[in-house]
């Protein structure tokens, strides 16, 4: 089994790089410029921007996967409502390449959306609702599916939300470690109560990936925490896993926030598919506090 990854500089990339190297598969990461994971021997490094046609082609038929595992991706919401083209470049013009590569090599393409390509009025969400993106990453996002239900390689798409954990050198920070990071340095913090979501630990969304290339399950799958909160909620649950000053932490609404781009009230999934197919069983947000935890105790001793 060859397995390729496309943007492993990243949080989900990092994850499904470090799961694999558990495995019996010959591992190609990719990402935009140089390797920002350790080099250990255990895969290969190649630098592969994905909005180059002409490049994913040659990686592609260089390697010959059997799965391409899509995390790369404009991800900053707001950034993509001011730069759409640049959004559309690479979340969804690079997906049709992808696409089209992976049905030249028949591999098996496994792409990340997102929860925000719902408008939040009728969460938690199955699979077959309706979606209608209120930003313009959402409608980004929704338009890579679209391409893929009418391609005719291979493919999966796993919806997920509110991805975190800890990963080294990445380019952006997660809601956890943030506000762990300002809590701990007694900042007070403005956090909107008025936005509902099921928060992902990057390691469950990883496992879900790899059930998926493993048991070959096509289609559409929501993939996310179990626990659904508001974004105060979960913030108060990390100063109270930590014993911080929950009197740091200020109650704001959505509207105070004023960010550029709109996004949904209430999303959470109904995982009644994900657990079924592939035997997914994600961590509860304080089990998954914990994980974070115990791996950033690691992190201070090696260093
Ligand atoms: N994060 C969330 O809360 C969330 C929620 C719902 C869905 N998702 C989806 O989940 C997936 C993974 O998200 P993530 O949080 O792991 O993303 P991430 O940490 O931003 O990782 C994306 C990686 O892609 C790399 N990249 C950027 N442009 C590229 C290009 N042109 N070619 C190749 N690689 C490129 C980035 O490089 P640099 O590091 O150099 O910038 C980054 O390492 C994405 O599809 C995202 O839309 C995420």
């Amino acid at each position: 089994m060859i397995v390729l990854i496309t943007g492993s500089n990243g949080l989900l990339g990092q994850k499904i790089l470090s799961r694999l190297r558990d495995l019996d598969v010959k591992v190609i990461a990719t990402s935009k410029g140089v390797n920002r994971n350790k080099e250990d021997g255990s895969y290969m490094y190649e630098s592969l921007d994905i909005t180059n046609k002409n490049e994913i082609n040659r990686v592609l038929n260089l390697y010959k996967p059997n799965v391409v595992f899509n995390t790369a991706a404009m991800t900053n919401v707001d950034l993509c409502e001011e730069e759409r083209f640049l959004c559309d470049s690479l979340n969804v013009d690079a997906v049709s390449y992808l696409a089209d590569s992976c049905l030249a090599i028949d591999a098996h393409l496994i792409h990340i959306s997102t929860d925000f390509i719902f408008d939040g009025d009728n969460g938690p969400y199955i699979e077959d609702d309706i979606p209608n993106p209120l930003s313009y990453y959402g409608e980004s996002k929704l338009k890579s599916e679209k391409l893929l239900y009418n391609h005719k390689c291979k493919w999966s798409i796993l919806r997920t939300i509110v991805l975190f954990g800890v990963a080294d050198n990445l380019s952006k920070n997660n809601i956890v470690l943030w506000a762990k990071n300002q809590l701990e340095n007694l900042n007070k913090i403005n956090i909107i109560d008025d936005e509902y979501r099921a928060p992902t630990l990057a390691e469950d969304l990883a496992e879900a990936c790899i059930l998926t290339a493993q048991k070959k399950a096509y289609g559409i799958f929501h993939v996310s925490g179990k626990d659904l909160m508001s974004i105060y909620d979960l913030v108060v649950a990390v100063a109270n896993f930590y014993n911080f000053d929950v009197n740091l932490i200020n109650r704001i609404s959505s509207k105070e926030l004023n960010q550029k781009a709109k996004r949904p009230t209430k999303t959470g999934f109904i995982l009644d598919k994900v657990k079924r197919v592939l035997n997914f069983s994600p961590h509860s947000f304080n089990e998954s506090l914990e994980i974070i935890e115990r791996q950033l105790k690691i992190k201070k001793l090696e260093k």
